[in-house]
């Protein structure tokens, strides 16, 4: 392994443990290269498709997963699970529940450049990822599952409709409800589904757990019964997260998991003044600077009034890290919330507001939808410059919602759950 035996010619190099650890190199090289290849392609293909990785097909159907190994979709075949893998796959997408499901036969049809998924149904479970149990197969029986989830997070009315008059913004968000107790406003929430409503836990102190003297007023821009579209339900059932610390000791300082459900005793019709919003798709993550809507009846000034008319205020997204400095929340915000605002103040969400809606509008479903990202939950004043709204981070607690929407279906009164 000396070089002095090749020394003669003075400038060979290329000695056989040379050439060994220039070849070494070159290969780690070329392997470094060829992942850092796979990522980036990998990290593009993502970018590229800019959806969600569980799509139904709105021309037939059909349910398509993408694959992320191989670039592609692919079309789940039947199972003995369809059911559940129907209602799995409409909550993972944030659609909240399946309104039917069928199977459809391709075999006629059948073409090379179909792919398929099949699904491993011993460990499907609600409140899991389910693309994480499917594997690529060749679907021999040419069978293929489709679905149609509930829809959601569409305003129906159009643009030209919204526009003049008092009538305006009826109906522009049409998942917002109010929350009444003894007929007085005390919080706002957010239709998910025919039967279920999303707001916060701590609208639902001890004093306020009577459930049949809570109502909510649906499709309405007022507080009150004023117009035609306007419908008030009754309430069968409240779920709130048991793990809402101030219901436990009122001393204590975190506002963690403020959520709460509720059922109403009879299904609702959809109307273009009534419309559930979609939840967060499993796993999306909130992006700074990222614009949502507030909207509620709170008041608009900290010692004012609250409102007649709904309001809505247009806010970004605030990171955890500005947010918890120390002229800000000082470490206050955990990761099951979040906060929004301009630095400034000015425009935030006040008492009053509590439980409704912060929805973001995107494209993660093909179709634009309005999502619920957040559950208005506290804040010191209202608009104050570095004290920005904080919300409660609906992902983080989709698990939760479904395990509640399950349980409780048929179970009236009021209820506390933990995690699940
Ligand atoms: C699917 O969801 C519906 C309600 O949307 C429920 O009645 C049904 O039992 C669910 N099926 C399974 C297999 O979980
Ligand atoms: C074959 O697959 C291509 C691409 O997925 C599709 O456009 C075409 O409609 C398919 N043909 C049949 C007969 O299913
Ligand atoms: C669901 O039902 C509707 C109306 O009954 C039907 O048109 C649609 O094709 C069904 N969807 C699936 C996926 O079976």
């Amino acid at each position: 392994m000396s070089e002095k035996n090749n020394g003669s010619q003075g400038i060979s190099f290329l000695t056989p443990c040379r050439v060994i650890t220039s070849f070494l190199i070159l290969f780690l090289l070329v392997g470094i290269g060829a992942a850092a290849w796979a990522v980036v392609t990998f990290l593009i293909k993502q970018e590229e498709t800019g959806l969600y990785d569980v799509q139904v097909n709105s021309v037939d159907q059909r349910l398509s997963v993408f694959d992320r190994m191989q670039g592609r979709w692919r079309s789940v075949c039947s199972s003995s699970s369809n059911e559940l893998l129907a209602n799995i796959s409409c909550e993972e997408m944030g659609f909240v529940r399946a309104l039917n499901h069928s199977v459809y036969s391709i075999l006629n049809g059948i073409n090379n450049s179909e792919d398929f998924f099949c699904v491993g149904v011993e460990e499907l479970t609600y409140g899991k990822k389910f693309r994480e149990l499917l594997f690529p197969c060749n679907c021999d029986s040419g069978l293929i599952l489709r679905v149609q989830c509930q829809d959601c997070g569409r305003r129906s009315l159009t643009e030209d409709r919204i526009v003049g008059g008092l009538d305006a913004r009826q109906g522009s968000w049409p998942w917002q409800v109010s929350l009444q107790y003894d007929g007085v406003h005390q919080c706002g929430g957010s239709i998910i589904s025919d039967r279920w409503i999303v707001s916060a836990a701590h609208c639902f102190p001890e004093r306020y757990r009577h459930v049949a003297r809570w109502r909510v007023l649906l499709g309405s821009i007022y507080k009150a019964h004023t117009h035609s579209s306007v419908h008030t339900a009754e309430v069968q059932t409240v779920v709130f997260h048991s793990s809402y610390l101030p219901f436990v000791d009122p001393n204590v300082d975190d506002n963690s998991r403020d959520i709460a459900v509720l059922a109403l005793t009879s299904r609702l019709q959809f109307t273009e003044y009534i419309q559930p919003v979609c939840l967060p798709t499993y796993g999306q993550r909130l992006i700074d600077g990222q614009m949502g809507t507030v909207t509620g009846w709170g008041n608009t000034e900290y010692y004012g009034q609250p409102s007649d008319v709904l309001q809505e205020a247009s806010v970004p997204i605030i990171s955890d890290a500005v947010c918890n400095a120390a002229d800000y929340y000082d470490n206050q915000i955990t990761t099951s919330m979040f906060c929004a605002g301009y630095e400034k103040g000015g425009t935030d969400a006040c008492q009053g507001d509590s439980g409704g809606p912060f929805v973001s509008e995107d494209s993660l479903s093909k179709a634009s939808r309005y999502r619920l990202l957040g559950v208005v939950s506290w804040g010191t004043g209202c608009a104050m410059a570095k004290k920005p709204g904080v919300y409660t981070k609906v992902s983080r607690f989709l698990p939760w919602i479904s395990s509640a929407m399950r349980t409780f279906e048929n179970v009236p009164g009021v209820h506390k759950m933990s995690r699940t």
